[in-house]
């Protein structure tokens, strides 16, 4: 496996195995990787020639008042973990190799950004659009995989796809939780022990949500009530949101009837999770 960390090193790769005829399948992350990246990067493995990960913890998917300084990095560890389960390349940029002096053009997305996450997070999801389409240009995928666990995220790609006709297939997968419940996620290493404890809410009352669905409620108000309750008994908790959306185009529904998000944003301390369920 090879790490290379410019755009011309990438390019270099893709040509030579486009020229052999080979499949490229692209996990685009930002690294401090988990089980969850992991689940990606063997479904690439499975279904492609080749694999290229990326790691680059993106200045401009965060806002000023956001953890980008802190966000936690282990290039070495990464680069371990991706070499075990098999990836070929693994594309490490500075922000300089990725915007350079003069940058000015973004990716913005209408209507899915301006719900759930983005209410909070208003500069987000153009951040994320931007970089995402600049990763799929220099790396040229046959498919790129996300995880279910930002939802709006895959949502959105998806829809960027569509829209700005790329020629790619984006593949979901399933959210990884520890033993315990808790979704899997990067900024869990934020959590305090009493955090850790505390943020296991979120699964309880995502589980909650899942059952009163299985047993046939279709009133997204009442989903929604038992499952702020739920979270309401953590004192350590803040809700950011609880919604239930189209699971397309992120707008708010009254009734349950697939295809449906369920999603939400919740303070532990100080550190933002998100967890979701969806009823297909
Ligand atoms: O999901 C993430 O880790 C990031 O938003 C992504 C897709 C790698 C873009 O920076």
């Amino acid at each position: 496996m090879k790490v290379v960390s410019t755009i011309e090193e990438v390019r270099a790769c893709v040509k030579t195995w486009r020229k052999e005829g080979k499949s490229i399948g692209f996990v685009p992350t930002m690294g401090y990787l988990h089980e969850g990246h992991g689940s990606l990067i063997q479904k690439a493995r499975e279904n492609n020639d080749k694999v290229v990960v990326s790691i680059f913890v993106n200045p401009m998917q965060f806002g000023p008042t956001e953890d980008l300084a802190s966000y936690p990095r282990d290039l070495e560890k990464d680069s371990a973990f991706c070499a075990s389960l098999g990836a070929d390349l693994i594309f490490h940029p500075e922000p300089e190799e990725m915007y350079q002096e003069g940058f000015c053009s973004y990716v913005d997305m209408d209507v899915l950004t301006k719900e759930l996450c983005g209410l909070s997070r208003p500069v987000h999801f153009r951040g994320v659009c931007t970089v995402v389409s600049k990763l799929f240009h220099i790396v040229m995928p046959d498919r790129a995989y996300f995880g279910q666990k930002d939802a709006q995220q895959l949502a959105i790609i998806r829809r960027m796809i569509k829209d700005l006709n790329m020629d790619l297939e984006i593949v979901g997968c399933p959210i990884i939780r520890e033993a315990d419940g808790l979704a899997k996620s990067s900024r869990n290493t934020y959590l305090s022990q009493e955090e850790r404890k505390a943020a296991l809410c979120l699964s309880r009352s995502i589980r909650l949500g899942q059952s009163l669905v299985e047993q046939g409620e279709t009133n997204a108000q009442k989903v929604l009530e038992a499952m702020k309750v739920e979270i309401q008994k953590e004192p350590l908790a803040k809700i950011d949101y609880i919604k239930c959306v189209n699971g397309l185009t992120m707008q708010q529904v009254e009734t349950i009837k697939a295809p449906i998000l369920v999603a939400m944003a919740v303070y532990i301390g100080k550190t933002r999770l998100i967890d979701n369920f969806i009823v297909e």
